[in-house]
């Protein structure tokens, strides 16, 4: 597998839960997995072994020597070590600004995953992730096609999210060495720039999104980012497979991150975990009887931040409280605060990730709001019914295959009205003690493990070996 993100190395959302989690998942089917990710430079070398010397790789005039570790996890992980490009705060960016050199990192990045595959891991798939990865197959395909070491290897490229499709200035197909063939509209080319996602879309021998509604979304121009096209042209081999939940992380019965634990058996401990976050987040103990909101988010326009924003004042009039987890784009962080400013007793946020704090939210809020403009999975949602929070969601992608009426409530348009019709039918359940209960306690017995859709990834590399 090769990914930018991995749990608990480095992370900046779900992609990091799936490539931290779904790797062990599959070697209890009896795959053999190694995982490569870029070595940030705030990933920790101590428990690591260097396992390659000064791999040097061409990439046009430019040589990189980079080195690589092997972390001790449960499976494989290889570390793509090249100070110069990773050594920095960020993953991709620092303060809302991409890094300038990103189509220079990544490229690197999957070359050197190509060197461990020479040297270190044979493999007969390569499983890439998101734009990141996007380069591989085109490599594969192009500058290595004759490589005797690749012959039969295969492909798979999973969509994490669509709307960042790596997008950089056609000078970067010479910058990355990138056969000058593949800049046009049938291969990387994207309106006038190179795509990385459209290397993995196009010359992956299979793809795949993380939900089937996501599957089928992508391919409408409402949710395809222009790349619908290219998407339906694939469609004999577009699957939708969804994610799972490792609950070894994310299970109120055995979560070290929360103040008490709880099970559907015995639910009292929920109640402290409630009391305990309305503290840590600066709101009244009297709320503990009144519908407690909770959000976790990576702030950006994908995640509805503005549908919010704009029901802030009825969920408020509503009786209702609302704390929110998150950090990203300044504008929506901006936004977070301005509405904690206006209602500082109802409305609370904390800017910044936070792992444990998020655990937290998501044991302590009575419901969990996310009215996503669009949602590959969402990973959240399912932590929450795990956790009998009860989700409120708008109904696309992810959260429209795991959320249903007996467990949550949707909406469909994305519209602030509609979003207070289903947090209003939410406020009037809450009311009724018993049928809240009943509500919580199907949506902690849903069981979203890995174990299935390990089974369908597995399933889908032996249909590619045929
Ligand atoms: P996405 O990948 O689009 O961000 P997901 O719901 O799939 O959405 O996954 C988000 C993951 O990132 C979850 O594990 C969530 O808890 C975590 N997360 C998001 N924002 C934060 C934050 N500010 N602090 C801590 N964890 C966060
Ligand atoms: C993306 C999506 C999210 C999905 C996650 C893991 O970041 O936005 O919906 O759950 O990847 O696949």
């Amino acid at each position: 597998m090769v990914s930018s993100e991995a749990a608990p190395l480095a992370k900046t959302g779900g992609l990091a839960d799936v490539v931290g989690a779904l790797p062990a998942a599959l070697q209890t089917l009896g795959d053999e997995v190694a995982v490569v990710i870029p070595r940030y430079g705030f990933i920790d070398l101590k428990t690591a072994r260097r396992v390659w010397d000064r791999l040097p790789i061409f990439l046009g005039p430019a040589r990189y020597d980079v080195t690589i570790y092997l972390a001790p996890e449960e499976f494989p992980l290889y570390l793509i070590d090249c100070p110069e490009l990773f050594d920095r705060k960020g993953l991709y960016g620092e303060g809302g600004v991409d890094y300038p050199d990103n189509h220079i990192r990544f490229a690197l990045f999957t070359r050197a995953a190509l060197g461990v595959a020479r040297f270190l891991f044979r493999t007969e798939i390569f499983h890439c992730h998101d734009w990141q990865s996007g380069l591989l197959p085109p490599y594969l395909r192009t500058t290595f096609a004759g490589d005797p070491t690749f012959l039969g290897v295969k492909t798979l490229f999973t969509i994490h999210n669509l709307g960042y499709r790596g997008l950089f200035l056609p000078s970067a197909v010479a910058q990355t060495a990138l056969d000058p063939a593949l800049y046009r509209p049938a291969g990387l080319e994207f309106y006038g720039q190179l795509s990385y996602i459209k290397g993995g879309i196009v010359f992956a021998d299979a793809v795949n999104t993380v939900s089937p509604t996501y599957a089928k979304e992508i391919q409408t121009p409402e949710y395809g980012f222009g790349l619908d096209g290219a998407l339906r042209s694939r469609a004999n081999v577009l699957y939708g497979i969804l994610n799972g939940v490792d609950y070894r992380e994310w299970s109120p019965e055995n979560d070290p991150f929360i103040p008490a634990k709880f099970s559907p058996q015995d639910l009292s401990g929920k109640r402290v975990c409630k009391a305990r976050v309305l503290e840590e987040f600066g709101l009244p103990a009297s709320a503990i009887s009144a519908p407690l909101i909770g959000v976790v988010s990576r702030f950006a326009v994908q995640k509805g931040a503005d549908l919010i924003a704009q029901v802030a004042s009825a969920i408020v009039d509503e009786g209702m409280y609302l704390i929110a987890l998150g950090e990203g784009e300044p504008e929506y962080e901006d936004l977070f605060r301005a509405m904690a400013a206006q209602y500082p007793d109802r409305i609370a946020v904390h800017i910044g990730f936070d792992n444990a704090l998020a655990h937290r939210v998501e044991a302590g809020a009575d419901i969990f709001l996310m009215p996503s403009q669009y949602e590959p999975c969402g990973l959240n949602q399912m932590y929450s019914l795990k956790y009998g929070t009860v989700p409120v969601v708008r109904a696309t992608g992810g959260l429209n295959d795991t959320i249903e009426e007996a467990t949550g409530f949707k909406f469909s348009e994305y519209s602030a009205p509609a979003l207070l019709t289903a947090l209003r039918a939410a406020r009037q359940a809450f009311s009724s003690e018993t049928g809240w209960r009943a509500k919580v306690l199907r949506g902690m017995g849903q069981d979203f493990s890995w174990s299935r859709s390990a089974a369908s990834y597995s399933a889908l590399y032996r249909q590619l070996l045929g």
